[in-house]
């Protein structure tokens, strides 16, 4: 019997089986698979009790009917046993495991052995999105680097990802953009930094209307013109989104980030007409004081607090957009799933837009698809803040970056001064971009944290350095007996694990499967990260009890398999979360 890539899961749908073939209800049968203590199992399903108790029967005597109706390979691959009043456990065999480590042993396989997750699944993932003509800032990294994340363990799992970048450009900023582009610009500063002056002249622009009526004024009917097609503010505005790009670009590749699309807001202007005339037939739009709305009367809130979907001045906003939006990613890009990150400051605009498009797709007979409001908190810093420079400005994210690297290369130069300095650089670039990106990746994202560097980059604990270490550590193991982990030969000959810092091991990186439903069912990157946390610490704990290099073949093949496997897990997974890994350091 071949080895399942994810033996729990499969071991949960083996078990709703055997409840019918054992002659319980098997509807109302739940296994309640978890994760056993380690001394008892991997796996335990507790579904006996709750369904016996419910029927005022005996839990033990549900257990045994179960075991005895699971088919015959499930007692190949596990021990298992009854516990107190009838928990099942499930013990992997060393046999198993072996199997698993020898099927699931290249990116390839593993990939293959993980496609079954979303198989046949189109997820259009929305992230990044940011505003034009304003410069990225620290705020903005969240939904870059787990927006990149999630787009990665998707397609590994199988997914088809369509990446978009719904970049805000279009609305009221553009009236004093244009107003300023026109008055205040400094051609020198553009031609050498121009979002940098784009954002000044924004400033310059907005201080200038609050302080004269007038300026105000024109501002507004520049925001007229370029909305009626003037030709000169539609290349302006034509303009400024070309720079803007351009300088989002530069950290895109910086940070590893790619998109398939990038769909801005304008794009849909001139699909707004449908979506309104749609919302209004279906009977959901109404309108209030010359706005067009949508009241959710079963909504606490949204029953007095409407979704504005048109101004009173019957321009169209954000939640306009965002419905065309909605109806175009089904019609034209057949998502199964929409996953739209922002921060959580958002919520209420995504819960409205939720619950308008199901209202309205379900009146039209549109297909639903999934949709998940991807939120994140803030990053603050050590005064519990938001984080600021020393003026009060947001840090910019190129700035950010910058030091990140030239922090990791005075740390990569402390410790390996026998290396040249190109070499250096490189170590400093994966570590410190690396550094800064897990740090992010690593917390639970619907809450704040707080970023200091030498969290960021230390050495010990769940940080990206630590791991890129791991990672280099096993790398020279090989590298020391003249091998390539990643050739097949290195594990030929290899047994199934014995000693139990090897059992342990194994049994951690079987569980990969397991991590990699779970992050992808709650698209909480954090989880990966512990795993992988916990991954180079049994291996940590392996290395120590057990040594690797000795004379014995059949002992040295047996736990350079788990190092090979070990190295392959920890950078697949660390791929996946966009860090770039070095086979030494
Ligand atoms: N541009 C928005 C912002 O900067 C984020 C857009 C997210 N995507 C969307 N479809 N609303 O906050």
């Amino acid at each position: 019997m071949p080895v399942a890539f994810a033996i729990a899961e499969e071991l949960n749908t083996k078990l709703i089986a055997a409840a019918a073939t054992a002659g319980l209800e098997a509807n109302a049968f739940a296994p309640e698979m978890r994760t056993a203590d380690p001394q008892h199992g991997d796996f335990q399903a507790n579904g006996a009790l709750g369904y016996a108790k419910a029927r005022k029967l005996n839990p033990r005597t549900i257990a045994e009917k179960l075991i005895a109706a699971l088919p015959p390979a499930a007692s190949e691959h596990f021990d298992v046993s009854i516990a107190g009043p009838g928990f099942i456990n499930f013990k992997l065999k060393p046999a198993t495991l072996l199997g698993w480590l020898q099927t699931y042993d290249s990116v390839e396989h593993l990939k293959s052995g993980a496609s079954h997750f979303y198989g046949g699944y189109r997820h259009v993932v929305d992230f990044s999105s940011p505003n034009t003509a304003k410069q990225l800032h620290v705020g903005h990294i969240r939904g870059m680097v787990i927006g990149e994340a999630i787009s990665r363990l998707l397609a590994f799992c199988g997914a088809e990802v369509v990446r978009d970048n719904h970049i805000g450009d279009w609305g009221t900023q553009f009236g004093k953009l244009i107003w300023g582009y026109k008055h205040l610009r400094n051609d020198a500063a553009l031609a050498s930094d121009p979002l940098e002056e784009l954002e000044r002249i924004y400033k310059a622009a907005d201080a200038a209307t609050k302080e004269n009526p007038a300026t105000l004024d024109a501002a507004r009917a520049e925001l007229v013109q370029l909305q009626n097609g003037d030709a000169e503010n539609r290349a302006l505005w034509h303009s400024i989104n070309l720079i803007s790009a351009g300088a989002f670009d530069k950290i895109y590749r910086q940070l590893d980030i790619r998109f398939d699309h990038q769909l801005g807001e304008s794009f849909y202007n001139e699909k707004l007409q449908r979506v309104y005339d749609e919302l209004r037939e279906a009977g959901l739009a109404e309108e209030s004081q010359g706005a067009l709305v949508v009241f959710h009367p079963e909504h606490p809130r949204f029953k007095t607090q409407p979704f504005i979907i048109r101004k009173s001045d019957g321009a169209s906003n954000y939640a306009s957009t965002d419905l065309a939006t909605m109806l175009y990613r089904i019609e034209h890009f057949k998502a199964h799933s929409i996953v739209i990150l922002t921060d959580a400051r958002q919520s209420d605009h995504f819960e409205q837009l939720w619950l308008t498009t199901k209202k309205w797709f379900e009146k039209k007979g549109y297909r639903l698809p999934r949709f998940e409001h991807v939120m994140f908190g803030s990053i603050l810093g050590e005064d519990g803040k938001a984080i600021k420079t020393r003026s009060g400005d947001p840090i910019k994210l190129k700035a950010l970056l910058d030091e990140a690297e030239e922090r990791a290369f005075q740390l990569v130069t402390e410790k390996s001064r026998e290396l040249s300095e190109p070499e250096r650089r490189d170590i400093a670039n994966a570590v410190g971009i690396g550094a800064v990106r897990y740090a992010d990746l690593a917390q639970n994202r619907s809450s704040d944290y707080v970023f200091t560097w030498d969290k960021v980059l230390s050495f010990e604990g769940n940080t990206a350095p630590y791991l890129l270490y791991a990672v280099a550590r096993i790398h020279s193991i090989f590298r020391k007996l003249g091998q390539d982990a990643y050739d097949p030969g290195v594990t030929t000959g290899a047994t199934a694990p014995e000693t139990a810092a090897e059992i342990a091991l194994a049994r951690k990186l079987v569980g990969f499967a397991s991590t990699l439903s779970q992050t992808t069912a709650q698209l909480r990157p954090s989880y990966l990260c512990t795993y992988l946390y916990e991954l180079a610490g049994e291996f940590s704990s392996f290395y120590t009890a057990d040594k690797v290099i000795v004379d014995d073949p059949a002992i040295r093949a047996r736990r350079l398999l788990l190092c090979a496997r070990t190295l392959l897990v920890l950078e697949t997974g660390l791929r996946l979360l966009g860090l770039r890994t070095l086979t030494r350091m």
